[in-house]
């Protein structure tokens, strides 16, 4: 259900160059969203560290950016191609966390952008009938590890003169969200208190609506298709709000025919 944008449809990149010289860390980058925004801020200059479990999928989409997205943009304003790690954070290690840092470290000595773009949408159950280990695994996903690896790359994004942290986070239904929704009631809190915490690092929510996904359509098989918007739809408000929002914030989107 991923599309694939041009680099100038997602929004008019053809002068903007704003992530240019910018290092930036996409976590669920074979996903819907994450695909979507590694397409957009490498069209404007970013150097990107894609994450997902998927190997083959990261070498396509890092193909498609080295092939289609970077030839677009002028030599000074260009990032470097975009280096790729599978990992799958269900069973991760704290180490684990660490040893990927560490492997940006090397590379760069910093992080500029971190954006939390993987989950995953775990059982639909009402919470009475919540099966403990899906419920665990669900929160540990969607919670816990965006937590651990944001936790792990503060301090490098801390070495940034701009640090920015986006989530891309769920307002939930009223009932049969199940672990889904809980933990991105989490994932608002912790954005808030981390934003109070520490305010030199910018870290925010964007919660875009329905948008087309594996996961969407699991959360909502009656929903139409045709009712959600392309990933690349809410590209230009992705990054009006990553210039323009307030740390601590979550930006919410409307999509009008969607099932929420
Ligand atoms: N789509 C919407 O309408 C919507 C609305 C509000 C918020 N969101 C939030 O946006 C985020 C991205 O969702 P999406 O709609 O783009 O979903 P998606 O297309 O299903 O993408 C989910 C991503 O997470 C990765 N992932 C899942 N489990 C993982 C694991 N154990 N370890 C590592 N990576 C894992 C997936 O990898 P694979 O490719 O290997 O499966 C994929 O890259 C989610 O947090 C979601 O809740 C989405």
């Amino acid at each position: 259900m991923t599309d694939s944008p041009s680099s100038k449809t997602a929004a008019d990149s053809s002068t903007d160059t704003s992530f240019a010289g910018q290092v930036v860390l996409i976590n669920g980058a074979t996903g819907a969203l994450g695909t979507a925004i590694a397409q957009t801020l490498a069209a404007r200059g970013a150097t990107l560290i894609l994450l997902g479990r998927k190997l083959d999928q990261l070498d396509r989409l890092a193909d498609d950016i080295n092939q289609r997205v970077l030839p677009e943009l002028p030599a000074a304003s260009r990032g470097e191609p975009p280096l790729i790690q599978p990992v799958d954070f269900s069973g991760a290690a704290p180490e684990d966390y660490a040893t990927l840092v560490e492997g940006i470290e090397q590379a760069f000595g910093r992080l500029d952008l971190l954006v939390h773009a993987m989950g995953t949408a775990g059982e639909l159950a009402p919470l009475a009938q919540a099966d403990l280990m899906k419920f665990q695994e669900s929160l540990h996903v969607n919670l816990t590890a965006p937590f651990a690896l944001s936790r792990s790359a503060w301090p490098l994004l801390e070495q940034s003169e701009r640090p920015r942290v986006l989530f891309f986070t769920d307002r939930g239904t009223e009932a049969f969200g199940n672990a889904h929704d809980i933990a991105h009631a989490g994932v608002e809190r912790m954005i808030r208190q981390w934003a109070a915490e520490t305010p030199q690092v910018w870290i925010t929510g964007f919660d875009p609506g329905a948008v087309n996904s594996r996961l969407r359509h699991t959360r909502f098989p009656g929903e139409r298709s045709e009712d959600r918007q392309p990933p690349c739809a809410v590209m230009p408000a992705v990054l009006d709000w990553l210039e323009n929002g307030e740390s601590g914030a979550i930006c919410r989107q409307e999509t009008p025919n969607a099932a929420l």
